[in-house]
C-alpha cells in the first residue's frame, strides 16, 4: 500500500508523463487523444505490475524511494487517471460527448461505454488513494476496494483491444502499441499467477 502521496514523487511522475505525451505527439505524430490514451495505458501497466511484483519481492515498506516500486504506486495511478480523464476530454469535447455511446449502434459505442466504466472506476480509485482518504476508510476496506483496479485493467484493455485489432474506425489493424499492448497484458496476467502461485504454495 502507498499512502504517502509526496509532492516530489508527484512531479516526477507528472512531469514524465506529460513528457511522454509530447514525444507522442510531436516526435511519433499521433493525435492528442491517442498520446494521452497510450501515456494512461502505459501508467497502468506500471501501476499494475507493481503489485505481483512486490510481492514475489517481498517490498511493502517505503524506506529507500528508488529501490521500492511500491512507493510510487499512488502517484502513478493519479497520474494515470489525470492522463486518461484528458483522454475522454479531447475525445468527447469536439463530438459533445452524447454521440460517443450510441444505443443500436455500432462496437464503437460499445467500446466507448466500456471506457466510460473504466473511467469511472478509475476516478472512484483515484479519490480514495489519497493518504487521509485511506486512513479514513480503513486498510481492509481500502485493499477490497482497490482489487477494483484488476476490473479497470480489463475493460481498458477490452477497449484498446477493440479500436487496434477489431474497429474500423481511423486506421484499421493494430500498429506497434496494438502488439505492445497485448504484451503488457500477458505480462500483467503472468505476474498476478505467479504472485498467487507464490501465496499458494506459502501455504502447502
Ligand atoms: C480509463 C479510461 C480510458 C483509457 C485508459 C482509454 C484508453 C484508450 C486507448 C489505449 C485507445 C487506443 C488508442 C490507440 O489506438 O492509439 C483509446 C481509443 C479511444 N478511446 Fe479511450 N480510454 C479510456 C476511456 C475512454 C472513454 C470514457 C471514451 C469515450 C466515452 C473513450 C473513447 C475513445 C475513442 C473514441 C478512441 C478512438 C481513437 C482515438 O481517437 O483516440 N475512451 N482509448
Amino acid at each position: 500500500m502507498d499512502a504517502k502521496n509526496t509532492l516530489v514523487q508527484h512531479s516526477i511522475v507528472g512531469t514524465l508523463s506529460i513528457l511522454l505525451v509530447l514525444i507522442l505527439r510531436f516526435a511519433l505524430s499521433l493525435t492528442w487523444s491517442k498520446s494521452f490514451s497510450r501515456v494512461s495505458v502505459i501508467l497502468l501497466f506500471i501501476v499494475l505490475i507493481i503489485g505481483p511484483i512486490s510481492k514475489l519481492r517481498k517490498t511493502e515498506k517505503c524506506s529507500t524511494l528508488l529501490m521500492m516500486p511500491g512507493c510510487w504506486r499512488g502517484e502513478l495511478g493519479i497520474w494515470f487517471a489525470i492522463i486518461a480523464l484528458a483522454h475522454f476530454l479531447i475525445v468527447g469535447v469536439p463530438r459533445k460527448f452524447l454521440g460517443l455511446i450510441e444505443i443500436g449502434g455500432s462496437g464503437f459505442g460499445l467500446t466507448n461505454l466500456i471506457g466510460l466504466v473504466a473511467l469511472i472506476l478509475t476516478l472512484i480509485l483515484t479519490v480514495t488513494s489519497f493518504g487521509k482518504v485511506i486512513t479514513f476508510l480503513g486498510v481492509e476496506s481500502w485493499r477490497k476496494l482497490h482489487g477494483l483496479t484488476y476490473v479497470v485493467f480489463y475493460l481498458v484493455f477490452a477497449h484498446l483491444i477493440y479500436f487496434q485489432f477489431f474497429s474500423t474506425y481511423g486506421q484499421i489493424g493494430p500498429d506497434w502499441f496494438g502488439y505492445l499492448a497485448a504484451v503488457m497484458a500477458i505480462i500483467v496476467i503472468l505476474l498476478q499467477i505467479a504472485a498467487f502461485m507464490k501465496i499458494v504454495t506459502k501455504k502447502i
